[in-house]
């Protein structure tokens, strides 16, 4: 019985992002990001009323196991952005950063967006990746606009994609 549990694929679902989360994600955030945001910062954006975020969540985990993954996004007056993504080091390219990004632009277009933006640091390969598979295209740039904690100056890009 056990073992058959601990063999189990990992499932995940997709729910919206509640207050109570904002913890686990804000110790996602900080694992992943090196300017992290925290706990705080989170419920802030999330109580703002254009915000809103979904977490993935593994349905059949036998222990409980730390976030797998989160989006935060936000929508106004037919433009909506991605705020910041993060997936677990260890569930990389099985597909939640995918699912998520489809949920977060399922609901600003719900919401009444037709377009969604974001920005990202143009050496952030799985991340370009990601956003280009998902049909965004590079609308701007911002040259030696994130510097990592060594000082080392990387561009960003504004990447845009119609939400149809
Ligand atoms: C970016 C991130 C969210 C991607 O999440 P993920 O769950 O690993 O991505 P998915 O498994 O859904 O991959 C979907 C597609 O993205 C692209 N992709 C993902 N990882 C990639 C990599 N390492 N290199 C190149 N393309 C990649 C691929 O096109 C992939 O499709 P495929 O596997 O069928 O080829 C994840 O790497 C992450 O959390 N990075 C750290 C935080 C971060 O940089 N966030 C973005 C800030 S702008």
């Amino acid at each position: 019985m056990l073992e058959s549990y601990l063999t189990l694929k990992p499932e995940f679902e997709i729910v919206m992002m509640e207050p109570q989360d904002c913890h686990e994600v804000s110790v996602l955030h900080a694992e992943r990001f090196p300017r992290a945001w925290n706990d705080g910062e989170f419920h802030s954006l999330l109580s703002q009323e254009p915000v809103f975020g979904f977490v993935a969540r593994q349905t059949n985990a036998f222990l409980r196991k730390p976030l797998p993954g989160f989006v935060l996004a936000r929508h106004a007056a037919g433009e909506g952005e991605i705020l910041t993504i993060a997936v677990q080091p260890k569930l990389a390219r099985t597909g939640l950063g995918w699912r998520l990004m489809q949920a977060a632009l399922r609901e600003a277009q719900a919401r009444g967006g037709e377009t969604m933006f974001l920005e990202v640091d143009g050496g952030n390969a799985p991340a370009l990746g990601l956003y280009r598979k998902l049909g965004f295209e590079k609308v701007g740039e911002r040259k030696a606009y994130y510097a990592d904690d060594k000082g080392a100056k990387s561009t960003a890009l504004v990447m845009r994609r119609v939400l149809r």
